[in-house]
């Protein structure tokens, strides 16, 4: 290698072929770097916010190790076995559109990235829009897009556009507030509209991601104390027939991934800075996406998973007022074009 790239896309595509346990050699050959070389992208990646690093296993091979508590190994099988189907998906919630916090711009960088990873699911968990609380006197001035029609066309007419990507999406706590109001459903416009998105549910929806069946869940309530406490509750009042192999969680705007009860868990965090309600409430909010990495057998038990966080840091915001609603384009990438 001449010189080694620094950007974000470089350390995202060899961050990707790096997984847990693999020998440093494997990926020393795939890219052509000696030693020195790879212990700079080391670098680099941490510098990305990557957790990972190299060690010495216990036949004395160098091998990378990614962040272990969040990265299962379910199986024997290598991820090279041809029994595994291996699926690529992204996962993005709580974009509150019409919210004056709203951050459209980070949205369309999460597809963007999605489009050069070659994946073709996007997965949704609620709270498209900001809805409309009419017993709080103060939600119109939190907004620049008010009532239904301004938010769910903002949605149809604003929502990234990736030629062969399809999103999928439930409603959360906010969307239904337009049900609420005046029983207008805020899926019905954008399938309607937009045949790259695919409703699955008012709270919760189910989905085959290959054959691992996932369920996409917008609770309602503040959270708890400790951010795993309600999803494990859930998971716990699931009968075994029903549990899904994969669970992803909206709405608490926390990023968080762990492992229970053989459910892979993940809360994802949300694509909207800290709104005045939050800000008041004393509420924590995570910014970001995840990647999901995953392989799984022909019974979709899923027998590697590797979750990706990606989090979004205060540099990352736009928070001058009307910056995101008056600059920010659609997101349209057509035939490999933008
Ligand atoms: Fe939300
Ligand atoms: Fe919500």
């Amino acid at each position: 290698m001449d010189q080694i790239d620094t950007s974000k896309s470089f350390v995202n595509k060899v961050f990707r072929y790096m997984k847990n346990d693999m020998p440093v050699e494997t990926f020393m050959e795939k890219f052509h770097v000696n030693s020195a070389e790879l212990t700079g992208i080391v670098e680099l990646c941490k510098l990305y916010g990557k957790d990972i690093s190299i060690e010495v296993d216990n036949t004395d091979t160098l091998v990378f190790k990614k962040n272990a508590s969040k990265i299962e190994f379910i199986s024997k099988l290598g991820i090279d076995n041809p029994k595994l189907t291996h699926s690529e998906i992204c996962v993005v919630s709580d974009t509150h559109f019409g919210n004056n916090h709203q951050q459209l711009h980070l949205l369309n960088e999460v597809y963007q990235e999605a489009y050069n990873r070659g994946i073709k699911t996007v997965l949704h968990v609620g709270d498209v829009v900001d809805g409309n609380y009419p017993n709080r006197p103060e939600n119109p001035r939190q907004q620049f897009l008010h009532g239904f029609d301004e938010q769910a066309s903002y949605v149809v007419d604003m929502y990234p556009l990736v030629d062969g990507m399809t999103t999928y999406y439930i409603l959360g706590s906010h969307d239904e507030t337009h049900y609420k109001n005046g029983q207008a459903t805020v899926n019905e416009w954008i399938s309607r509209c937009r045949k790259d998105m695919i409703y699955l549910g008012q709270d919760t929806g189910e989905i085959l991601i290959d054959k691992v069946k996932t369920v996409l869940d917008h609770p309602g309530g503040g959270s708890a104390q400790s951010v795993s406490y309600k999803p494990q509750k859930r998971i716990e009042i699931l009968e075994s027939h029903l549990k899904p192999k994969l669970l992803l969680i909206g709405h608490y705007h926390k990023s968080y991934a762990f492992s229970y009860r053989n459910v892979q868990c993940i809360l994802v965090p949300c694509l909207c800075d800290k709104t005045q309600f939050q800000q008041k409430q004393g509420l924590s909010n995570d910014l970001g996406a995840y990647f999901i990495d995953m392989y799984s057998d022909q019974y979709g038990n899923i027998q590697y998973f590797e979750p990706e966080e990606i989090l979004f840091g205060k540099q990352d915001v736009w928070d001058e007022a009307d910056k995101d609603r008056k600059r920010v384009k659609q997101l349209v990438i057509s035939n490999g074009k933008y």
